[in-house]
């Protein structure tokens, strides 16, 4: 069987390691990697590829930092010419960027099957460009991978999987696969710790897009770090526009973004994470942290459901009183969400049933 891998952006590169290390089990699959080129800074692809050992990609396509028409028209063109080459039975994209729905709309197109893994989230929010990929994804893909029990239920209830058109299947979370691999692999950052800490992520568009909520999420940083550091790891996008809008965040440990083994080093030894990110949210959780999402809805409802996030919004007032609230929370991690770290061999699995 011949699969092609779909990636892009740094999630998708944490993701497919987990899923490839399946693959590399099973010699009667060969895996072609496509990478879209839409996150190219050394320390947004390069390093997750060297620490997570995932195999140099067989293209580079080399596309990103354009408008979502033209970053997505590009991938699609791109895209199409290698799958046209390389023939393969099934194509897998992940989670719900600009590369997602490239791959995905590129195969059908040509009748190549496509397995979507990281199906069936929703925030309900159609203002994001995630919401509105995988909305589109889900919608014709032939296998769908959920990490979670409100996934199956979200695509049961907009019909996907009636009439044998496509196939939902309840994998987990190839995420958790990779935080439960790599765990002892974590890494001491090379920058100088505090002994206790938040570490934090802002990159979604509706925060990095809006002065005001930016803004205002800053100014809360600002007043937190009074009382404990904060280590935030900035996105390029961000750092961009911090520079733009010229906002205060000298009280703040700013460093540059941090490979995976680091990021795990990190999260094993903060006190809270408080963050826009969707992996993260989930990170925090598989390594016992408290998490404080900042934005207005969260695909991941499981992890406020059961006390372990909460979702707060941009305003500044309300973002202290939820640091007061989480940072000394410690609550029973003993539940089972997203799978135990099995959903890439349940992946696999399905996709050589369908042989
Ligand atoms: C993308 C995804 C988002 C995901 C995030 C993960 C879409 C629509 N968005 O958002 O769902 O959560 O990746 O991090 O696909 N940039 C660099 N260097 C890089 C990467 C990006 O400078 O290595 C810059 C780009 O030039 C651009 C900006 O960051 O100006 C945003 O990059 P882009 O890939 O468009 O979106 P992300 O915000 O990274
Ligand atoms: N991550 C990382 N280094 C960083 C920030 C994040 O390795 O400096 C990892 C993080 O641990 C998680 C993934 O990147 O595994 C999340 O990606 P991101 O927040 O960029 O995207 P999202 O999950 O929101 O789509």
């Amino acid at each position: 069987m011949k699969i092609v891998t779909i990636i892009g952006a740094r999630p998708q590169f944490i993701k497919a390691a987990a899923v490839s290390r399946e693959i590399a089990k099973h010699s009667n699959i060969k895996e072609i990697i496509i990478h879209t080129g839409q996150h190219f800074d050394e320390n947004m692809s390069e390093i997750f590829f060297e620490q997570m050992q995932i195999l140099k990609p067989d293209y580079n396509l080399e596309i990103n930092s354009l408008t979502h028409g033209a970053m997505t028209g590009r991938m699609i063109e791109k895209i199409e010419e290698v799958l046209l080459k390389e023939k393969p039975n099934w194509v897998i994209v992940y989670g719900d960027t600009n590369s997602t729905i490239a791959g995905a709309l590129a195969a059908k197109k040509l009748h190549i099957k496509v397995a979507h893994v990281e199906a069936g989230l929703r925030s309900f929010n159609r203002k994001m460009p995630e919401e509105i990929n995988r909305i589109l994804t889900d919608k014709i893909s032939d296998l769908l991978f959920c990490p979670t029990d409100q996934a199956v239920k979200n695509l049961q209830e907009e019909g996907i999987g009636k009439h044998s058109l496509a196939r939902i299947v309840k994998s987990g979370d190839v995420m958790q696969d990779a935080a439960v691999f790599y765990s002892n692999l974590a890494q001491k950052p090379n920058f100088k710790l505090p002994e206790k800490f938040i570490l934090s992520t802002i990159h979604r568009a509706e925060n990095t897009d809006d002065p005001v909520r930016l803004r205002s999420i800053f100014s809360a940083f600002q007043k937190i770090a009074d009382e404990i550091p904060i280590i935030l790891p900035l996105h390029p996008r961000t750092k961009k526009i911090i520079k733009n809008f010229e906002l205060k965040v000298e009280d703040l440990i700013i460093v540059e973004p941090v490979g995976y083994l680091e990021m795990i080093y990190l999260l094993k030894n903060c006190s809270l994470v408080m963050t826009d990110s969707g992996g993260l949210q989930k990170e925090a959780f598989f390594f016992h942290k408290p998490c404080v999402t900042l934005r207005d809805e969260t695909e991941w409802v499981e992890l406020v459901e059961n006390g372990f996030n909460v979702v707060v919004g941009s305003n500044s007032g309300e973002i202290y009183a939820a640091y007061k609230k989480m940072i000394n929370k410690n609550p029973n991690y003993n539940i089972n969400l997203y799978g135990g770290g099995k959903a890439s061999n349940k992946i696999i699995r399905e996709l050589l049933k369908k042989l």
